[in-house]
């Protein structure tokens, strides 16, 4: 047992694959900072070890230092494992082996596959599998949010699957809270568990505030108690998307800056997965995005700020839909704006089984059905921006916008007087100091200035003119528009060739029946000084 891992670390070491971050993370105002003050941006990747046989998924497929692997290599820093209440308080759920678990769902197939690929794991118990899999992780420098996904393994989430919320059938709430102070003292000293997520989308017809008060903040200052390293991340009802009633009942807490929000976003959430395609999408993101401040994102400004993380954002991979690439879009200037912190969902490129299918795929998955290859690499290409920090309040460099285009995962460059879209690696840095002001690169006296439409924009140092000026319009206010010489407005835009020029707008105006798609337009200006 102790040979592979040894191996491992001698191969980790050899690779040169270290956690760059001072562990264990505390928070400052809306940061999350390590130990040095530095800020630390969590991009997670959910991988559930919560569902009936109680193991992270997949390691049928793939060894397990191959998955961490893949995980670094694309870019995360975390991950956020999920786990079901029983599993740490009820003798018959954790202590069975792996063997014994897959045997009692009939999982012949899946446990040939442990078999073969990660035979040490075969004969430990659930827990000692899921220790092995945090110190792995560890190893590969990932860090680690530990996610009370639910109380009975099984695929979450529904309304009436019992675990939605406090009383609901399987959901006992001493049990969990004694499941989270259990969970919180085991790994105590493990620095790479930087998190303990207390409860997965409560919800249901049972959900309701009061209940929310009586369990949640008690919960919490138990886990600081057993586990002040921690982290602890605390989230609303409707399925995580609602802490609105924090504006009239604050906590009063923060637990030594150890406090942290969370919240899901899908194309879905909320509203209909289909008004991206039946309703502008202009209106579309601007009410979602509005509706996610209103409701969560409040917590992150105001008198006792805190940070909040996205731990859950998909979309289809494998069938990428219109309205998930519309949905993408409206997500990545979210987070290129705030720079926040998120989570992909998900890692996990197929199921031993879910709602009783054996082997079910994953569309949503980073990975593919064995695990081995990335399924969309466009997709994870374009997340390029999001999984980079961009602001640390640590930081000396001085601040400048990078111009981001959501739909490509582009910046916008220049070369000589030509703008162009290339990596945000090696950005151009640019000034935009008013809603309609000129869009200045930084340390020169050159601007982007429109020539006409179909025609790519210059720079040149005609800053106060018109087609200089340049106005965050729509109902999405991710287009950037100038008057062109017969006044009429030109939006900068993206050819399908990623060549940069500026055309007629798209759906800027309050028109219900506009329905092009106008995300080849969005921008979004983000802050950076790292
Ligand atoms: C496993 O198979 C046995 C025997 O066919 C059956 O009684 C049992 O219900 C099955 N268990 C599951 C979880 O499918
Ligand atoms: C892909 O998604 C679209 C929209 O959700 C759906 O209409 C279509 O049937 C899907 N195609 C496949 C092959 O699943
Ligand atoms: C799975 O099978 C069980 C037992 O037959 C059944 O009660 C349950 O509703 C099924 N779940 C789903 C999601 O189909
Ligand atoms: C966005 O659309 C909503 C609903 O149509 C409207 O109330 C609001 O004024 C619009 N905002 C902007 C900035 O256009």
């Amino acid at each position: 047992m102790f040979r592979p891992i040894l191996l491992l670390l001698f191969l980790l070491l050899c690779k040169n694959i270290t956690s760059s971050q001072s562990l264990p993370l505390s928070t400052n105002t809306n940061w999350i900072v390590d130990e040095t003050g530095r800020r630390v941006k969590l991009t997670c990747v959910n991988w559930p070890s919560h569902i009936e046989t109680m193991l992270a998924e997949g390691l049928d497929k793939q060894p397990l230092g191959f998955i961490a692997s893949q995980v670094v290599h694309q870019q995360f820093n975390c991950i956020r494992l999920t786990w079901a209440t029983y599993m740490f308080t009820r003798m018959d759920y954790g202590r069975l082996t792996v063997e014994e678990s897959f045997d009692r769902q009939n999982l012949t197939e899946a446990k040939a596959g442990i078999t073969k690929h990660n035979p040490h794991l075969l004969h430990m118990t659930l827990l000692q599998a899921f220790d092995t899999v945090v110190d792995v992780l560890g190893a590969y420098g990932l860090m680690v949010l530990l996610d009370n996904h639910v109380s009975h393994p099984t695929w979450c989430c529904s309304e009436s699957d019992g675990n939605g919320f406090f009383n609901d059938q399987y959901f006992d709430p001493e049990e969990w809270q004694n499941g989270l102070t259990t969970v919180a003292k085991r790994f105590r000293g493990k620095l790479q568990v930087i998190g303990i997520g207390m409860r997965n989308e409560l919800r249901g017809p049972q959900g309701n505030v009061d209940d929310w008060y009586r369990y949640v903040p008690e919960a919490a200052k138990q886990i600081h108690k057993a586990n002040p390293d921690v982290l602890v991340f605390m989230s609303g009802i409707s399925y995580a998307t609602d802490l609105s009633f924090l504006k009239d009942r604050p906590l009063g807490f923060n637990l030594d800056n150890k406090l942290v929000f969370e919240t899901h976003l899908y194309a879905f959430t909320a509203e209909p997965d289909k008004d991206w395609l039946e309703k502008p999408v202009n209106e579309v993101c601007g009410t979602r995005i509005k509706a996610l401040d209103d409701k969560i994102g409040f917590v992150t400004t105001g008198d006792n700020p805190a940070p909040l993380v996205l731990t859950e954002v998909g979309v289809n991979q494998q069938n990428f839909s219109a309205s998930h690439n519309r949905f993408l879009s409206c997500f990545q200037a979210y987070v290129a704006q705030r720079d926040l912190d998120w989570g992909l969902w998900a890692l996990q490129g197929g199921y031993y089984t879910r709602e009783n299918k054996t082997g079910a795929d994953e569309e949503f998955g980073l990975l593919d059905i064995n695990w081995n290859r990335v399924r969309n690499p466009t997709i994870q290409k374009r997340l390029e921006l999001a999984k980079t920090k961009t602001q640390d309040p640590a930081s000396i460099t001085s601040a400048a916008y990078v111009l981001y285009h959501p739909r490509s995962g582009t910046c916008l460059r220049t070369k000589g007087e030509k703008i162009y879209a290339g990596s945000c690696k090696t950005r151009s840095r640019w000034i935009h100091d008013a809603e309609e002001a000129p869009i200045r690169l930084m340390y020169t006296n050159v601007c982007i200035k429109a020539v006409g439409d179909g025609f790519g924009p210059i720079l040149s140092t005609e800053c106060l003119s018109p087609q200089s000026t340049w106005k965050l319009t729509s109902n999405s206010t991710h287009h950037l528009a100038v008057r062109d010489e017969r006044g009429e407005y030109l939006c900068l835009h993206m050819e399908p060739s990623n060549e940069i020029v500026t055309r007629r707008c798209i759906c800027v105006g309050d028109d219900p029946r506009c329905l092009d798609d106008p995300t080849t337009q969005w921008f979004q200006f983000a802050l950076r000084n790292v």
